[in-house]
């Protein structure tokens, strides 16, 4: 068992704690936003039942377990201290993050590892020397207790070690590290999923087609196929001369990289932001928030039992 002290208890913090926790860890939370701290032992606690009632943690993994498994202490210094392993899940701005590593470096344990979950930012300019050599990216993807990837980056100062530290804690508890050689920015999985939203709002921007073709083609179609061959794997099945000659045959242009869609721009001015407020590109009636995210949660988890159960196409 290691400690663990997870700072920023958003929608990525909560859900970390949780996974450390789940994991066999002694995990310390923290947020500078009282309520958001105050709310996350309930988040915690919805996710971790979904788990239990899928048959994933086991069921002695309650409420009171939580209580005791993850502590919420306001006081950045109580939470980093005698933590092996700092991990940060703040705002995604760089101002806030350069600030927050300035107060770690004075507050970690001296040997501490700082582990920062950042989408896109490389922070490892905003690091200050004192923590260089002990601090590495490992990002997960949302919600972290059921998307197992985590992708691992070195900075260019990061001791091998501290990667090789993280990686195992992370496939210790059952997770997927990816290790990189050096920052990949966007990593592979945010990198896909950038190149084809490139694509999705310029259909959409174009009035070619309708969000509901959209999915309809990805679940129908992409869906079926990528969990069992990646896309690699898919590519030796479908032939690699055919592939060839589709880069030959290419029938269009690949969208330029724009700063912002027309079609999305209007549903946020209409108020459609998404399934919290009810509707975005799609309208989700008047369930509340926490039992569609309950919802898609138990659908996500008989998915991955299934998938498990299956096992992806393994080179021979
Ligand atoms: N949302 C996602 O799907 C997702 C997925 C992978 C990675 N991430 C990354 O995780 C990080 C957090 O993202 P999020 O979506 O959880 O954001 P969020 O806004 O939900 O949570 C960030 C939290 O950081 C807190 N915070 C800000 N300054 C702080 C400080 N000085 N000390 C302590 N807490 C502070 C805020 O109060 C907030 O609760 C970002 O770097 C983001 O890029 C997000």
């Amino acid at each position: 068992m290691t400690e663990i002290a997870v700072v920023g208890a958003g929608l990525m913090g909560h859900a970390l704690a949780l996974v450390f926790a789940i994991g066999g860890h002694k995990v310390r939370l923290t947020d500078n936003n009282p309520a958001t701290l105050e709310r996350a032992p309930g988040l915690m606690a919805t996710a971790l039942a979904t788990l239990t009632e899928a048959g994933e943690v086991d069921a002695s993994k309650d409420r009171q377990w939580l209580s005791t498994a993850v502590r919420c202490v306001p006081d950045l210094g109580e939470t980093v201290k005698g933590a092996t392993v700092v991990v940060e899940a703040v705002v995604e701005r760089p101002d806030i993050k350069r600030a927050v590593y300035g107060q770690l470096e004075t507050l970690m344990d001296p040997d501490a590892i700082l582990a920062s979950n950042t989408s896109n930012l490389d922070i490892f300019p905003l690091v200050p020397p004192g923590l260089e050599k002990r601090t590495v990216i490992a990002h997960w993807y949302t919600p972290p207790y059921l998307c197992d990837l985590v992708d691992l980056c070195p900075g260019p100062h990061t001791d091998p070690a501290a990667v090789a530290t993280v990686r195992d804690i992370v496939a210790a508890m059952g997770k997927v590290p990816v290790v990189f050689k050096q920052m990949v920015q966007g990593y592979v999985a945010n990198r896909l999923q950038a190149a084809m939203q490139l694509e999705v709002y310029r259909m959409l921007d174009e009035g070619l087609v309708t969000p509901k073709d959209i999915d309809d083609s990805v679940l129908h179609g992409l869906a079926l196929r990528i969990p069992i061959l990646g896309i690699m794997a898919k590519a030796d099945f479908t032939g690699l001369l055919l592939m060839q000659q589709g880069l030959k045959n290419r029938s269009y242009t690949p969208p330029e990289p724009r700063d912002r869609s027309e079609s999305l721009d209007a549903l946020i001015e209409a108020g459609r932001t998404g399934v919290m407020a009810g509707k975005g590109y799609f309208d989700w009636g008047d369930a509340s928030p926490e039992d569609l995210f309950r919802e898609r949660d138990r659908k996500l988890l008989a998915l991955k039992q299934a998938l498990r159960a299956i096992g992806p196409m393994e080179p021979k």
